[in-house]
């Protein structure tokens, strides 16, 4: 045997690594609701995540920087003792948004950034906005003070194939968008197609894309498997397997305009069981687990790092966190639902057992 193949044999051979320790993470997008569901979800995300960019679709939206300062000042009174979890608040766009109130909670250090979403794209989306080239003196503003806009990426025409909604705004809103303001930085969340991905890939400098856990073990067929399965209905949908693939190709990259974003939707059984399911994952209670396992799964355990805590961070011009998470090989049964109120939320991958762990210090 020559010496290459021996290498090569003794390599295969390795025992698999038996754990991983990275920075603290960071949730770059996520729903904590508020009141009751607030506090049984909070824990979750701050167990796993040192920040998180809280998504300002409640009801009603955070329009206001008083109303972000004190549903930051919830979220921070809902942790978990001990827990130095970071809300970082975002601003709910509307047609009415003006330029001055956004540059004020800006400088405040209240909002980090701007949600934009197309109205009635998804759950409380109808105070949305209805014309993004109307939007423009708000993105100019945003553009000059260095504040990012993080866009719910999807058509709102109805006349447009659910699963092509995301495709239509990529070609008939962002490129232009992007065009219009060239020096703008724009997140798009929970990108879902091979071609969005490209699209961020040609505007990386000022361009990134959030991926979720469940876009990267879940397509379109998924929701329909072995009959309607609503707890993994959430916007947008999740597309073919193609795509499915090239997100796990891109998050995996360690490309620099890839990072982690939950999309931690919860929403109670009762609404997700129901004659018309709401949209929404909650991916927040085994959203490392599932990210590392696909990391696993794809060679790529050396770039979890890049992705999972440093990649966001930089983006957003942020120091990485201190302080270390370690997750282990280790098979562990994960709960299958949170209860709030009389009802409760189902875990994403809850129920089941994992093949990888978070250890707990
Ligand atoms: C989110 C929610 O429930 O707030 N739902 C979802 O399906 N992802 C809203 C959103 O991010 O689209
Ligand atoms: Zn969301």
């Amino acid at each position: 045997m020559s010496l290459d193949a021996m290498f090569d044999k003794a390599a295969a051979n390795a025992a698999p690594v038996a754990s991983i320790t990275i920075r603290r993470p960071d949730d770059w997008h996520v729903h904590l609701r508020d009141g009751t569901m607030l506090n049984a979800v909070l824990p979750f995300t701050a167990a796993q995540f040192a920040r998180g960019i809280i998504m300002p679709n409640l009801v009603p939206p955070v329009t206001t920087v008083e109303a972000a300062a004190a549903y930051r000042d919830r979220i921070l009174a809902a942790r978990p003792q001990g827990s130095d979890f970071q809300p970082l608040m975002t601003c709910y766009l509307t047609d009415m948004t003006s330029p001055d109130e956004i540059e004020r909670g800006h400088a405040e250090g209240v909002w980090v950034a701007a949600k934009l979403y197309p109205a009635g794209a998804t759950t409380n989306a109808h105070h949305g906005v209805t014309n993004i080239p109307a939007l423009a003196p708000v993105l100019e503003r945003m553009e000059k003070i260095g504040m990012p806009v993080l866009i719910h990426g999807e058509s709102t025409d109805p006349e447009i194939d659910i699963f092509d909604r995301e495709a239509a705004f990529m070609e008939h809103s962002l490129l232009p968008l992007l065009a219009r303001h060239p020096g703008l930085k724009v997140v798009i969340e929970h990108a879902t197609t091979a071609e969005t991905l490209d699209i961020v890939r040609a505007h990386a400098t000022r361009a990134a894309a959030t991926i979720t856990p469940h876009h990267l073990v879940i397509n379109r067929t998924s929701i329909f498997q072995g009959g309607l399965q609503p707890h993994l209905y959430c916007l947008p949908v999740a597309k073919r397997e193609r795509h499915r693939l090239a997100l796990r190709k891109a998050a995996t990259s360690g490309e620099s305009c890839f990072f982690i974003g939950t999309d931690t939707a919860p929403h109670l059984r009762t609404r997700k069981e129901a004659e018309c399911c709401s949209a929404g994952i909650f991916g927040g209670a085994t959203a490392l687990q599932t990210y590392v396992q696909v990391f696993d799964e794809e060679n790529a355990l050396d770039r979890f790092e890049t992705f999972a805590s440093l990649n966001g961070a930089r983006f957003y011009g942020m120091a990485p966190n201190s302080g270390t998470i370690t997750l282990e090989r280790r098979e562990s049964r994960v709960m299958a639902a949170v209860g709030v109120d009389d009802s409760e939320v189902v875990v994403f991958r809850g129920g089941v057992t994992l093949p990888w762990s978070i250890v707990t210090s």
